[in-house]
């Protein structure tokens, strides 16, 4: 970070309205800092890419946003995008670079019943990076994977056009309820930084579940970051998001930004 003292800046990096799950954490935690959430519905959605284009896409996405923006850290608040961006964007970017990747290991420490879930985008399901996780810090459990193509499609038009989809909240209790082990399933990671949008939702077909995600974690990575540092502290800290690709936020998107204290401006 610069030595002038400032409010420093943090870029919410993802493909859509995930960003907002991180943001909020980090904002409740760091209300004094400033918070540039960057949406590229352009690229959205991040779980059916292929890797090696999705990577050079994020990268140069990332890139553009740091020639425009004075940023002091950088958070990829998307699986999709972490599990697959993170040794390139750090090579090449000297700022702090925070990823959000699923949230196993706390899942494998809360579990009593060592039966899992792990819900995410196909592309997240199917990192390398993934399985690392699941070996390194859940090897005793059973994971349960799904796979979800259709439920961060569907909190995007939650939160662009307040459509409800009842029946996507519900498909995804019915593929956890396909493995035979579901019955001992007591607690799901949300592997996809859209999901806690939605958890009441889906917490309605899946009851008694303990939910674990990224969130806090993020925020808290965040606020070490920026301990050593000088900056303006107290105040409240602005948040902004730009929305990149041709399309125009909708009306919808643009109150509920709003009712969360969040401007929109051009990217
Ligand atoms: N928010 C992204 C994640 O955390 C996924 C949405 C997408 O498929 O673009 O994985």
């Amino acid at each position: 970070m610069n030595s002038v003292e400032h409010r420093p800046q943090v870029l919410v990096f993802d493909s859509g309205v995930g960003s907002l799950s991180i943001g909020a954490e980090i904002h409740h935690l760091l209300p004094d800092i400033d918070l540039l959430y960057a949406m590229d519905r352009g690229g959205f959605p991040y779980g059916m890419w292929q890797e090696d284009a999705l990577v050079e896409h994020i990268l140069q996405r990332i890139h553009t946003l740091l020639q425009r923006h004075r940023i002091d850290i950088v958070v990829v608040a998307c699986n999709s995008a972490s599990t697959a961006v993170l040794p390139s964007l750090r090579q090449q970017v000297s700022l702090p670079v925070v990823g959000v990747v699923p949230a196993i290991k706390p899942a494998a420490l809360q579990s009593k019943s060592r039966v899992i879930g792990l819900l995410a985008t196909p592309g997240t399901i199917k990192r390398r990076y993934t399985a690392e996780l699941i070996d390194t810090f859940a090897s005793d459990c059973t994971v349960l994977s799904v796979g979800a193509e259709a439920l961060a499609p569907a909190v995007e038009t939650l939160f662009w056009q307040d459509e409800d989809s009842p029946d996507v909240w519900q498909s995804v209790a019915a593929a956890f309820h396909q493995y035979p082990s579901a019955k001992a399933l007591d607690t799901i990671v949300l592997a996809c930084t859209h999901f806690p949008l939605v958890k009441p939702q889906l917490a309605k077909h899946l009851p008694g579940i303990n939910w674990i995600d990224s969130g806090e974690a993020i925020a808290r990575r965040v606020k070490d970051l920026l301990e050593n540092n000088r900056y303006i502290r107290g105040g409240r800290g602005r948040q902004r998001a730009c929305i990149l690709g041709a399309e125009a936020a909708s009306q919808t998107l643009r109150d509920k930004l709003a009712t969360r204290g969040i401007e929109l401006i051009a990217d």
